[in-house]
């Protein structure tokens, strides 16, 4: 374990259950103060709770705030501002996805997970990034995907965010280089929460990782100043080569095959 986290302030987003409070909590053991935000108030307390609770602290902070509002992003900056906390690692991990054919889903959870993955992203980045680099230290985890190396059908909007974030990231972390701030993207595989809840699509626990798993070893890259973190197993980090390989039209059958065995392409809404 790197514990390199001590004196270290870390806003996490979606942390409110799955891998972002796996995140909260792998941090706090290692000794960050943490600030949890996400929708569910109650949720967030209790977590806030019980890792004041673990670790004899009472300064972990909630904030209760929707980043797909219109000014969701703003409000969350200035409430960050009027409570006098200042962050040093901002861990963008709130994410959702909608899976099934594009056409037949419906389109606003679709509009949803771009205003998340992509603007909630990109506006706290620009609002916290800003400081970081004022101050000269610090940093920004961002929670991509495996699924952000190719185009993923019946996964076809989610897919594109996580490129969004993937791309975004990389070239960020070369404009920030020498400045003090580390930007690192993080790319699991399937992870064993609740991201499918609500609809017929589920993930197979035989190939997911724990989020306990994902959050440490993102947490050991982001310490060792990787510039990249494959937190998953060693087969999800190799499935994102053939990408890389060989021609797009055949990636794009192969991945179609592969989430259509998964039975991706017949998902519905569970009522
Ligand atoms: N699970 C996987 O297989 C997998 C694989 C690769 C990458 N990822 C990525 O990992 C990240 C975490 O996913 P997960 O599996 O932990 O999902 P999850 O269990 O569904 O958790 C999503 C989190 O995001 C928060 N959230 C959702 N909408 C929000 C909004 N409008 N404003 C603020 N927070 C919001 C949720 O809290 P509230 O509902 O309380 O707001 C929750 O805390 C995502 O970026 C996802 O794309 C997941």
């Amino acid at each position: 374990m790197r514990d390199d986290y001590r004196g270290v302030t870390a806003l996490v987003t979606g942390a409110s259950k799955g891998l972002g409070r796996a995140y909260a909590l792998e941090l706090a053991r290692r000794g960050a103060r943490v600030i949890l935000l996400a929708r569910s108030e109650a949720d967030l307390r209790e977590l806030a709770a019980q890792i004041d609770e673990a670790h004899g602290r009472q300064d972990t902070e909630v904030i209760v705030g929707d980043l797909t509002a219109q000014d969701g992003p703003e409000r969350i900056v200035r409430e960050l501002h009027d409570r006098g906390l200042t962050v040093d690692l901002l861990l963008n991990n709130a994410g959702m996805g909608s899976a099934g054919p594009f056409l037949t889903r419906p389109l606003q959870p679709q509009l949803n997970s771009v205003s998340l993955n992509v603007s909630g992203l990109l506006a706290l980045t620009h609002a916290i990034g800003a400081e970081l680099v004022a101050r000269g230290s610090g940093g920004i985890i961002n929670v991509s995907s495996t699924a952000a190396f190719q185009p993923l059908p019946y996964q076809a909007s989610y897919a594109a965010t996580k490129a969004f974030v993937l791309s975004f990231s990389e070239a960020l972390a070369e404009e920030l280089r020498g400045t003090g701030v580390h930007v690192m993207a993080a790319h699991p595989g399937a992870i064993a929460t609740g991201f499918f809840d609500g609809t017929s699509a589920t993930i197979d626990s035989r190939v997911a990782d724990t989020p306990e798993g994902i959050a440490a070893r993102t947490l050991d890259d982001y310490a060792r100043r990787r510039a990249v973190s494959y937190p998953g197993r060693a087969v999800t980090r190799a499935m994102t080569w053939p990408a890389r390989l060989l021609p797009r039209t055949a990636v794009v059958r192969l991945a179609a095959a592969l989430n259509r065995r998964m039975r991706l392409h017949e998902t519905v809404d569970l009522v």
